[in-house]
């Protein structure tokens, strides 16, 4: 452990309330969760869009393309997740201190680093979304085809296959993506924000 007490917390000269008062919305932190396949990315990117329509700054945060550059050297074991989930939080914050909504679409399987990230952020500003499917539904939709490979021995450590996944119990919101179409599930997000006085 590198010791940090050399270190020394620069305040920065623009608060965060001035950047959202700029936006004219105020920032949070979307935090998808939900197996492969459960429609976290097309739902994060298609909310992206309506809020950009919207002119609401946001910004999608996701485990395909961060696990391309920031974490590309963490693979699924359970503490590879946990540091994944740890950094993108760190991101996710900085981001919301930017006065921005970020969306971030991570399986975060485990419940214990999900709660970790909300207490990093201030009261209200994350937003656990539940992006739920039945796994039966996902395992059949198999996008990428990670499924299969996962049952056929090919890949370990798949989640709800050979590495758990523990759903949230008491999330800000539910989404049953097999219910809605992206459209619906992304307004009523849209929605949610606008009754909490996000945007
Ligand atoms: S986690 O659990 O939050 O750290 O995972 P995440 O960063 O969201 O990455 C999940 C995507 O990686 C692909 N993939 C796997 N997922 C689960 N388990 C294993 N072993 C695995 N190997 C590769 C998969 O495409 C996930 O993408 P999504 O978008 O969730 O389908």
């Amino acid at each position: 452990m590198v010791t940090q007490s050399h270190i020394v917390w620069h305040q920065s000269a623009v608060t965060k309330k001035e950047r959202q008062q700029l936006n004219n919305h105020k920032s949070c932190t979307l935090w998808f969760t939900g197996f492969s396949g459960s429609g976290k990315s097309t739902l994060a990117n298609e909310l992206d869009l309506q809020l950009y329509e919207a002119g609401i700054r946001s910004y999608v945060l996701d485990g395909d393309n961060v696990r391309h550059g920031l974490n590309k050297e963490l693979g699924f074991s359970p503490k590879d997740r946990e540091e994944n989930i740890r950094r993108v939080g760190e991101v996710a914050k900085l981001f919301v201190d930017s006065g921005q909504i970020v969306i971030t679409a991570f399986i975060s399987p485990f419940r214990r680093d999900r709660d970790e990230m909300r207490s990093i952020f201030e009261e209200g500003e994350f937003i656990e979304v539940f992006v739920d499917c039945p796994f039966e539904v996902c395992e059949a939709r198999d996008p990428k085809g990670l499924y299969q490979k996962a049952r056929n021995g090919k890949i370990h450590d798949f989640t709800g296959i050979d590495s758990p996944y523990e759903a949230p119990i008491n999330p800000d919101l539910t989404i049953n993506t097999d219910q809605s179409t992206v459209r619906e599930s992304a307004k009523e997000i849209f929605s949610y924000l606008e009754q909490k006085g996000i945007i």
